[in-house]
């Protein structure tokens, strides 16, 4: 056909064109090259999904991944898939923004698995990550992980680690002060990029898991209740810290203290983020003795969801000695009745139900007791 056309007595540049125009075979050899080269792509995509991405990757969206290539641009897979890589260019402004999308639609149109997201706020290394390794194993779809380490810290995680690649962009953040809560609003602002994650848990180095995975996620899934500590301590360490510039959103009576190692769900995970009405007052008027990180998601949650909030924490922590810091434990405290005596007759409320499981996590743990504890962790743990 293309000769025949090339025959045509019209003008000298319809002829030029038409012998540069391919035949039909050329036309089926490239329609061939790029199927292949497509078809190459995807296979070696997909392998690479298997293998460095399958914790990223839900049971949801894994399921859909046959073609990806194909399917990214116009499918719902686009609006559901958390982002690959969590070391975005964004600022906290740009983050905080797009973390702040929240569908009108309750019903997701998909099968969503909740996860919960543990987010790691760390100065550096994680010396207990090989015991965390070990809770998280088998898991994969049920949770997310992130990591807020310093920003001069260069994580080390290989590629088998569930460790690997979780490190979010960070800033200074420092004890008490309002970069402390701006590191925790950060992950929280990362953590939401993933729609699966429902419940988020804030903890650090040297906390521990005080049981297995499967227990640890029913707990927290089915609570009707976030657990943010929030109590209102009339002396000098809770009301005597209260300043009286923050009227009138936030009262005397407002006040509250508690554990900054929180557990909050996705609605009340975006009501910190967002929040523009309670941040000026604590960055302003809650400065040292103040201790911001103690204050902050207490006192605005209470405000805005009392009815949405446990006011206990799930993170164990050890003031019986007195003084500033929390007692740390290292190597010759970890035996069977380091963990019986403490954990073993607890009794609290879960979903208004006296309950004898309190605490899911426990700090603080020094690196030198990692030896023991991966010992004893099937025993006393149960994993
Ligand atoms: C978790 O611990 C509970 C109680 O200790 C046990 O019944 C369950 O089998 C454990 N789950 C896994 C996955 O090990
Ligand atoms: C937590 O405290 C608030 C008051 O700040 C209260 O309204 C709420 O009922 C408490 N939550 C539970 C589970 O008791």
């Amino acid at each position: 056909m293309a000769t025949q056309e090339g025959k045509d007595p019209g003008s000298v540049t319809t002829v030029r064109l038409n012998q540069n125009r391919p035949t039909p075979l050329r036309l089926i050899q490239f329609c061939l090259m790029f199927l292949v080269l497509g078809l190459g792509i995807s296979i070696v995509s997909i392998n690479m999904i298997r293998f460095f991405g399958v914790q990223n990757v839900g049971p949801v969206a894994r399921s859909n991944i046959i073609f990806p290539c194909f399917e990214e641009s116009d499918s719902i897979d686009k609006w559901i898939r958390p982002p690959s890589n969590l070391m975005h260019k964004m600022n906290d402004r740009e983050l905080f923004w797009r973390a702040s999308f929240v569908p009108r639609i309750k019903q997701y149109p998909i099968k969503r698995v909740p996860k919960i997201a543990f987010m790691f706020l760390t100065k550096g290394p994680l010396p207990l990550a090989p015991l965390w390794e070990r809770f998280f194993k088998g898991h994969e779809g049920l949770y997310s992980i992130y990591v807020h380490p310093s920003p001069s810290y260069v994580a080390d995680f290989t590629q088998s680690s569930v460790f690997y690649k979780r490190q979010i962009p960070s800033q200074v953040a420092q004890w008490g002060m309002m970069s402390m809560c701006d590191a925790e609003r950060r992950l929280l602002a990362n953590a939401l990029l993933d729609i699966s994650n429902e419940r988020f848990v804030l903890l650090s180095e040297s906390c521990i898991p005080l049981h297995n995975f499967s227990i640890i996620y029913r707990y927290i899934t089915r609570s009707r209740y976030s657990f943010t500590g929030a109590f209102d301590d009339p002396g000098p360490y809770g009301r005597g810290r209260y300043n009286w510039n923050m009227q009138p959103e936030v009262t005397l009576e407002h006040w509250r203290k508690g554990s900054q190692w929180f557990e909050v769900n996705r609605r009340l995970a975006v009501s910190i983020i967002e929040d523009d009405i309670y941040y000026p007052k604590f960055r302003d008027f809650c400065r040292p003795g103040c201790y911001v990180d103690e204050h902050y998601f207490p006192t605005m949650l209470s405000i805005r969801f009392p009815q949405l909030l446990a006011n206990r924490s799930l993170t164990w922590t050890d003031w019986s000695r007195g003084g500033a810091h929390p007692a740390t434990f290292g190597k010759s405290d970890i035996t069977n009745e380091f963990f019986e005596r403490r954990f073993a007759r607890q009794s609290c409320l879960y979903n208004n139900q006296p309950n004898n499981v309190c605490s899911l996590f426990a700090r603080k743990f020094a690196p030198s007791a990692l030896e023991p504890l991966l010992a004893l962790s099937p025993k006393v743990l149960g994993f």
